[in-house]
């Protein structure tokens, strides 16, 4: 029998509440589809770090690395400023590993409403790429001086290596997909340096590609185009921080972030990549038992599909999609009275019905 060893690292806050309904949706279709899985869990978190000063081991990258794949909840929560916590954990995994792209589906499911008026499935229907690794979110910068003469500096990066292959990873996926039509999220009118060299290589590598067709828009606008007229995006890609705004305002036009999946990837597989829900530890609900599971288990579907497992990746999200269309067990989010593990419960049970 064909096994995957996946370490789950739950996290903060609602992390922990939704990370054993993930598990149980991927337990249950792995009985299904007659594969196994062996769960190595990690406690690394905020409480780790006010036990040992760290949010993680020294050899916690090494620890990782021996595993097919990273199954994460959410990190951060009050008590640790954020940058500690997220620079401490979430963003060494995704740089040491290389998890150069951030995938995203943003989809309006069944049963779901969205705030945009009269949108239907179908209406919004798009993934959003986003360069994981370096661009706006960089080390390098500074502090000076003090009282009225303080000054910061951040500086971001943008290599043509890195940019190049966050570019064609975007329209490898519109050709994969059958979805022939990449936009870019751009602002090259402001930003002196770093958008006009995106912008060129963005030409660049659609030229590669004649068969796709592709656009810009600056960034302004384009999130104005979210919220607008959601049906002209099929695949977007955008820098680290572009692209991380996008891919909550994509999930948020779709009803709730709540039911938002995200993989952090190494196309190369030379290293794990990682899967984990849009949202983070919701410090507002944690500890009630009330967060919607669906973004976690459709991460456990993303990362299904990532190991070859692509009928059980198809069961579970025609599970979560049947559960949310009969209405019966939602989360106080999408307006109904379950808790977490009822309606992760209901979830696998549709799975076992195969
Ligand atoms: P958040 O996503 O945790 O919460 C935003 C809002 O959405 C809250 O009102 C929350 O109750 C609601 N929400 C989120 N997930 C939900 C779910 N599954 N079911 C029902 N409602 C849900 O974002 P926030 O408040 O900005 O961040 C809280 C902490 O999480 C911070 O420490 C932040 O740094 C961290 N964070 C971690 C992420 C990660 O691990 N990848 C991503 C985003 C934030
Ligand atoms: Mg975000």
């Amino acid at each position: 029998m064909k096994s995957y060893t996946i370490a789950s690292i739950p996290g903060d806050g609602i992390g922990k509440e939704v990370m054993p309904q993930g598990i149980r949706a991927i337990d249950m279709v792995a009985d299904v589809c007659g594969f196994r899985v062996d769960w190595k869990p990690f406690d690394w978190s905020c409480e780790t770090y006010h036990a040992t000063g760290a949010m993680m081991p020294a050899d916690g990258i090494d620890r990782l690395s021996q595993h097919d794949s990273i199954f994460l909840g959410a990190v951060g929560f009050p008590g640790v400023p954020d940058h500690i916590s997220l620079w401490g954990l979430l963003i060494p995994i995704r740089r040491e590993f290389d998890q150069y792209v951030n995938l995203r589906p943003v989809r309006l499911l069944p049963g779901v409403r969205s705030p945009l008026a009269d949108k239907k499935p179908g209406d919004v229907d798009f993934w959003v790429v986003r360069e994981n690794t370096e661009g706006e979110y960089s080390r390098i910068g500074g502090r000076t001086g003090a009282g009225d003469d303080e000054a910061v500096v951040q500086t971001a990066v943008f290599t043509r290596k890195g940019t190049d292959r966050i570019l064609r990873y975007a329209f490898d996926l519109a050709r994969r997909l059958g979805r022939l039509h990449v936009s870019s999220a751009t602002k090259s009118n402001g930003l002196f340096y770093s958008m006009p060299f995106w912008d060129e290589r963005f030409a660049a590598i659609s030229a590669e590609y004649p068969e796709i067709s592709a656009d810009s828009h600056h960034i302004d606008i384009m999130a104005a185009r979210f919220v607008m007229k959601p049906e002209q995006f099929d695949v977007v890609v955008g820098s680290n921080l572009f692209g991380d705004i996008l891919s909550d305002l994509g999930p948020g036009c779709t009803g709730t972030i709540a039911v938002a999946p995200s993989a952090n990837l190494n196309p190369e597989r030379r290293y794990p990549s990682m899967f984990e829900p849009v949202h983070g530890s919701a410090p507002d609900i944690a500890g009630r038992g009330v967060a919607n599971p669906i973004g976690q288990i459709w991460a456990g579907a993303m990362m299904l599909d990532h190991l070859g497992e692509t009928e059980a990746a198809t069961i579970v999200l025609s599970a979560m999609e049947e559960v949310l269309t009969a209405g019966q067990h939602l989360t106080p989010d999408l307006g109904g009275s379950s808790d977490t593990g009822a309606m992760g419960e209901a979830i696998a049970a549709r799975i076992a019905s195969r």
